[in-house]
């Protein structure tokens, strides 16, 4: 469970993480089986990422905006399944000594580590195309154009214009001296556009018009953009056995992030005021909404 943080949103959290955490290491145990043949180390790899570990953050957000619209348990799962393969296939990549050459992830050894590199690769291509055929199954959703637009949805949160893009921008803001309105855009890509994904999707399943899916596509970019600071503060302030990753790499690699730009207090400040910004867009909902005021106080509470 995303333990730590002490606070009472902790609390809430936890509770739901950890049946989430449970169901998404069973559905990854029984998709990945490891078959007896020459792509034993594939899956092996595959399974050493995703298996046991991480705060399955991006799954729990869409069972907590799922649970606005009265969607089966079963969808939220597999849509949260689809993101957190994209998000282990992402950290795969960004851990390979091409890009932040890190030793390790989750408290285990990268998988370029404990594999190598042709392995890590070729694992963090699967994964990402398991997305995609879990998107796409039926028991995703019984109505395909519902499947059509998770797809869709998906594939530009984490393509160029999302995830891909942030960490083509990132890989520059080691050279470059960005603006705060650029560092913005990179966070918004990098980390906001996948986050912002699980909270759409519940609109998607819920067939919502886009009018209506307004003020909770404006939580969901408010808390990615908090979520995104607050690991660039951990970067600099947290305790690197809790999160299980090195830190400090930020500041050695001379990264543009929201701390080196403003200081840790005011990119603190920033992120509190991103969180109450995103629990002002859920005005209209009730007690439905409880565990997304949980998760957005969360994220910023989190000690990994
Ligand atoms: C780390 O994400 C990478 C970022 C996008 C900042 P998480 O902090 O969600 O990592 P896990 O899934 O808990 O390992
Ligand atoms: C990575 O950001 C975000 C991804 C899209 C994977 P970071 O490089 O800051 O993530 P950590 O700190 O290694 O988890
Ligand atoms: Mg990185
Ligand atoms: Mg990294
Ligand atoms: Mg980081």
């Amino acid at each position: 469970m995303p333990g730590g943080g002490g606070g009472s949103a902790s609390a809430l959290v936890g509770a739901r993480a950890a049946e989430v955490a449970s169901a998404i290491d069973a559905a990854f145990d029984r998709l990945l089986a490891s078959p007896d043949d020459p792509r034993r180390r594939l899956y092996d790899a595959m399974r050493h990422a995703a298996i046991g570990g991480g705060k399955r953050l991006r799954p729990l957000l869409v069972q907590a905006a799922s649970d606005l619209f009265n969607i089966s348990r079963e969808s939220a799962l597999r849509v949260g399944l689809a993101v957190e393969c994209i998000h282990v296939y992402s950290l795969i990549h960004d851990d390979l000594p091409a890009m932040d050459d890190d030793d390790v992830r989750r408290g285990k050894p990268t998988v370029h580590k404990a594999f190598d590199e042709a392995s890590a690769i070729l694992a963090g291509d699967c994964l990402h195309d398991l997305a995609f055929e879990v998107l796409a199954d039926e028991e995703t959703h019984p109505d395909p154009f519902v499947r059509i637009e998770l797809v869709r949805a998906l594939a530009l949160a984490s393509g160029p214009a999302g995830m891909a893009g942030g960490q083509m921008m990132d890989l520059a803001a080691e050279k470059a001296r960005f603006d705060l309105a650029t560092v913005t855009r990179l966070q918004n890509l990098k980390t906001g556009a996948l986050i912002a994904f699980c909270v759409d999707a519940a609109a998607i399943m819920a067939r919502l018009p886009q009018e209506a899916r307004t003020s909770l596509h404006g939580y969901a970019r408010d808390i990615g953009l908090a979520f995104q600071i607050a690991d660039d503060l951990l970067d600099v302030e947290g305790d690197a056995a809790l999160a299980g990753k090195a830190l400090g790499k930020d500041a050695a690699a001379g990264k543009e992030t929201f701390v080196s730009l403003l200081g840790v207090e005011r990119a603190r400040e920033q992120a509190h005021l991103l969180v109450a910004q995103a629990k002002a867009h859920l005005h209209s909902h009730g007690c439905e909404a409880d565990l997304l005021r949980a998760i957005a106080d969360y994220i910023v509470e989190r000690d990994r």
